[in-house]
């Protein structure tokens, strides 16, 4: 697991093993805006401030992925122990 930080107001919330970062989020009162939940559609986009993202989806190019300054919370995890990110 790994914890996402949401920069908008400090909150830490753990991301356990079995469940993706947008169960997380939501289950802690964020509602991200999600379709696909398979990292094609794009639209649970959010913005990371800090970490670098594991990122697993195919909306992303190459070029943004490197970039590691958005993240699909509905499939990518965090090859740091946190990931901040603004929503
Ligand atoms: Fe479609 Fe995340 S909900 S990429």
């Amino acid at each position: 697991g790994f914890e996402i930080e949401v920069a908008d107001d400090g909150t830490i919330i753990p991301v356990a093993q079995g469940q993706t970062a947008l169960e997380a989020l939501r289950s802690a009162g964020f509602d991200i805006p999600a379709s696909c939940e398979q990292g094609i559609c794009g639209a649970c986009i959010t913005t990371v401030v800090d970490g670098i993202p594991d990122h697993r989806d195919m909306y992303l190019s190459v070029a943004e992925q490197e970039a590691n300054d958005c993240f699909t919370p509905c499939c990518s995890r965090a090859l740091t122990p946190r990931l901040t990110i603004k929503i």
